[in-house]
């Protein structure tokens, strides 16, 4: 079976970033990660990328807090191509793409999200469902759109919620979910591309 090339972006820990490069390591996810790219200066996604040999790129954003510098994101689209890119994975990478990418990657870019969207987007989801006192939350991985966590829903993962949960204890369950629902979906999506 053909390998579908994938580009990484991620501006944090790269746990996501990890559990794919597993998956593809030990067979579960006919993929090659051609890239792994971060918008933050010794991110310890890069650090991970290099571990399993994959090429890494730190890509300075530019001037703006959440998106990067038009002539930037130009820039992304030219290294992704330039590396034969074929599905862009967000692995969290805190920028808001626009133009340039969307139009590039036209329903090739996905990301995963630490809340059961539509219910709370945005930063530190599970704090959101912590307090809006939902008894269940979850993951979401969804095509990437010009809204922040919007775009069609591919798949879901619920985590309940127990009494007894902190902040710090939902999300680590949310991100063992994360873990195996993001390379179950990318698998799932290189069967059809
Ligand atoms: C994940 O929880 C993901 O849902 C969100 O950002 C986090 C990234 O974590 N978009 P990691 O860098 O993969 O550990």
């Amino acid at each position: 079976m053909k390998r579908v090339q994938l580009g990484i972006l991620g501006s944090g820990k790269g746990s996501n970033c990890r559990a794919i490069l597993e998956s593809i390591r030990n067979g579960k996810l006919c993929a090659e990660a051609r890239v792994v790219i971060s918008d933050i200066l010794n991110a310890p996604i890069l650090k991970i990328a290099r571990e399993f040999s994959v090429p890494n790129v730190y890509l300075p954003p530019g001037q703006f807090r959440t998106r990067l510098e038009p002539t930037v994101e130009t820039e992304l689209v030219r290294l992704l191509r330039g590396a034969k890119v074929e599905l862009v994975v967000l692995a969290g990478f805190m920028r808001v793409l626009k133009t340039p990418m969307l139009e590039a990657f036209p329903r090739r870019i996905i990301n995963i999200h630490p809340s059961l969207l539509p219910k709370f987007p945005g930063l530190e989801a599970w704090k959101q469902a912590l307090g809006a006192g939902e008894t269940v939350t979850g993951c979401t991985v969804h095509f990437v759109d010009e809204k922040v966590d919007h775009g069609d829903i591919i798949a879901q993962r619920e985590v309940p919620i127990l009494p007894t949960d902190t902040a710090e204890s939902l999300q680590a369950r949310i991100q063992v979910a994360e873990h195996e629902l993001y390379p179950e979906v990318i698998a799932e999506l290189c069967r059809e591309i």
